[in-house]
């Protein structure tokens, strides 16, 4: 049997990229998120689209047991993810709590279904997409930034308490990257990457069983940097107006 390979939020950007990449490798896929609108487009003989929101736990479960039945689980990419439409300093606190929703809940609601069936046949590989934002508080972004902290941390655990049950855990960070999710952005993207690149050095880093892989390089240091400072002197940086003009109208 292939490798077998599901990924939600599969059907745009950083998730299609590696659904691409995957099947290029001769990979079985699956790929769900909301609407399969975006990829009707998208087919192979390998490829099996699923329309579930990653928010609802038992559809999640009935949508992963029912790939796992067909086509087997080797790995469970958590790639759906959603974020602020623009920054603002007061947010919108019940985008908030929607940003929790799918970018931690979703997380969870694919672990647990995968995590059962992995530790049933003593190996698999979970993966989850945080962000360079998950290491420092981030302004105008407060939720986003708090969701992917807390992804980066739940799979620093699942690692160690995993480790002896043959499945590793990845933690994927990633810089600005080109997607539909970073096109709506107005304010500067330093080091932008495209999707296929993001998608092979993300696989990469999966072969490697990496625990956390942060990229691009440069950015990646200067966040970690960043991370190690006195919280003071970090909120002291951040607040200076040339960090924050993006926010400047609110
Ligand atoms: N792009 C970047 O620069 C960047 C950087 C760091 C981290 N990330 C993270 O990488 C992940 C992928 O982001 P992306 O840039 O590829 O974004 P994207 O192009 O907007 O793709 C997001 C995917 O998630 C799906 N999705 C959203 N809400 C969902 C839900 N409730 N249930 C199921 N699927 C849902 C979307 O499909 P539907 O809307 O049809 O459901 C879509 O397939 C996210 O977790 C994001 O936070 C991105």
């Amino acid at each position: 049997m292939s490798l077998s390979v599901f990924i939600t939020g599969g059907t745009s950007g950083i998730g299609l990229a590696m659904a691409q990449a995957y099947l290029d490798r001769g990979a079985t896929v699956g790929i769900c998120s909301r609407s399969l609108d975006k990829v009707s487009d998208f087919n192979h003989k390998n490829l099996y689209k699923y329309e579930a929101d990653v928010t609802d736990k038992v559809a999640m479960e009935i949508t992963i047991l029912e790939y796992f039945s067909e086509h087997g689980l080797d790995y469970m990419v958590a790639s759906a993810g959603i974020g602020y439409a623009k920054k603002k300093k007061i947010p919108d606190f019940d985008q908030s709590r929607q940003i929790y929703e799918v970018n931690v809940v979703g997380v969870l609601n694919a672990f647990e279904p995968a995590m059962k069936i992995m530790l049933k046949q003593k190996r698999g590989k979970l993966i989850a997409i945080s962000s360079l934002a998950a290491f420092n508080g981030l302004p105008g972004v407060s939720a986003y930034s708090a969701s992917k902290a807390a992804v980066k941390q739940l799979c620093e655990s699942f690692a160690i308490d995993l480790k002896d049950q043959g499945i590793s855990v990845t933690c994927i960070a990633p810089g600005f990257i080109d997607t539909p999710l970073t096109r709506r952005n107005h304010h500067p993207m330093p080091f932008l990457m495209d999707s296929d690149k993001a998608a092979k050095l993300i696989l990469r880093a999966i072969d490697k069983n990496k625990v956390l892989y942060a990229f691009p390089f440069i950015i990646s240091n200067v966040v970690r940097l960043l991370s190690f400072l006195p919280r003071g002197l970090y909120t002291r940086i951040m607040t200076r107006d040339s960090m924050n003009y993006s926010l400047k109208e609110k």
